[in-house]
């Protein structure tokens, strides 16, 4: 199949940078938290986390001693950056599903020089700084930058479903954060965005000893802890909520039979929560579960991207087998 080359957009100014927005609606913010409150174990949808505040607090997250897994996926870049660039050739359209900030993506820019880069990130702010600062660093590059929600259907400009050799980029185990059913139809898909040519380069946690899992989600700093907290000032500012931070407490726990590490808030006192007109109890113990982030076993993932018309091309690991670098192919 042959594909015609990316059309350049149609740039304005003397910066490379178009923008292009899908993001939910705030009524809609509303309709899956009340959703989430509802269930018998209530939870709250963990991309809210990423606020301006909560995006700044995983950067800090990335470089605490417990969380190996930033820093293992950086040096398998490190390490293997040229090698994924030679399996991808030129002229390729590097999409990241989550915003540029961090060294990770600037590692992928400079081994493989793509013609075009789309970071998607659900945080217009932040979004809009980071792709700031890849141009002040790197004048060459073109970005086509996405506020969405990925954990949604995503449209995209035609120029860029036009575009050939697409990679798409979910670095950092954030596949992890999805549920084994939304993962599957996530790779379903980014199967879809990228075509019959393209590729997925996926950082997957792998399954491992239960010390070493709780202790990444419980750090002695407790920024982790600040870090679920803000999920609360996140609702209480976009759905004047009125969620008392105080009054709950960090808990991250490993679920050995689901293979997962879950994060919870749980209620210090009994207590009345209002949102948007409606008002939730909480029990005196009762928590909020508000992330999962599954640990896969390579077998499993290259099961599901099977599923998704994905062929397990190669994959990277560090000598303790704690992360991988999964690369994808369309099938
Ligand atoms: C973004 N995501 C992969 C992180 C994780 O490890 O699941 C989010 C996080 N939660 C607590 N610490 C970091």
């Amino acid at each position: 199949m042959t594909h015609s080359p990316l059309p350049q957009p149609n740039f304005s100014g003397s910066q490379n940078l178009q923008f292009f927005d899908d993001h939910p609606p705030a009524a809609d913010i509303k309709t899956e938290v009340l959703a989430g409150l509802a269930k018998p174990q209530k939870t709250l949808p963990a991309k809210y986390f990423y606020d301006e505040r909560g995006s700044q607090l995983f950067e800090a997250i990335t470089g605490l001693p417990e969380y190996y897994l930033t820093r293992t996926e950086i040096g398998l870049l490190q390490q293997y950056g040229e090698e994924i660039a030679d399996r991808v050739g030129q002229g390729a359209v590097l999409m990241e599903y989550g915003s540029g900030a961090s060294t990770k993506i600037r590692l992928m820019l400079e081994a493989l020089r793509p013609d075009c880069y789309v970071p998607m990130d659900i945080s217009r702010d932040f979004l809009l700084a980071s792709s700031q600062r890849l141009l002040d660093d790197y004048p060459w590059l073109s970005i086509y930058a996405g506020c969405v929600d990925y954990s949604q259907p995503v449209e995209l400009p035609r120029t860029l479903e036009q575009a050939s050799n697409k990679l798409a980029f979910f670095p950092g185990s954030s596949m992890g954060n999805f549920t084994p059913e939304e993962a599957q139809s996530f790779l379903r898909r980014v199967r879809a965005t990228i075509g019959d040519d393209g590729r997925f380069l996926l950082g997957v946690d792998l399954d491992k000893d239960e010390a070493i899992l709780h202790a990444a989600y419980n750090d002695a700093q407790g920024v982790t802890a600040q870090f679920n907290k803000n999920v609360l000032r996140h609702l209480n500012r976009v759905l004047s909520a009125s969620f008392d931070e105080t009054l709950f407490e960090h808990q991250a726990l490993v679920n050995k039979s689901q293979s997962r590490v879950e994060m919870h808030l749980v209620s210090t006192v009994d207590q009345m929560v209002h949102i948007a007109g409606t008002t939730i109890v909480l029990r005196q113990g009762e928590s909020l579960h508000t992330e999962n982030s599954y640990k896969y076993r390579l077998e499993s993932l290259q099961w599901m991207a099977r599923q998704a018309g994905f062929e397990l091309e190669t994959y990277w690991t560090d000598e303790n087998k704690y992360f991988a670098l999964v690369m994808l192919k369309a099938k």
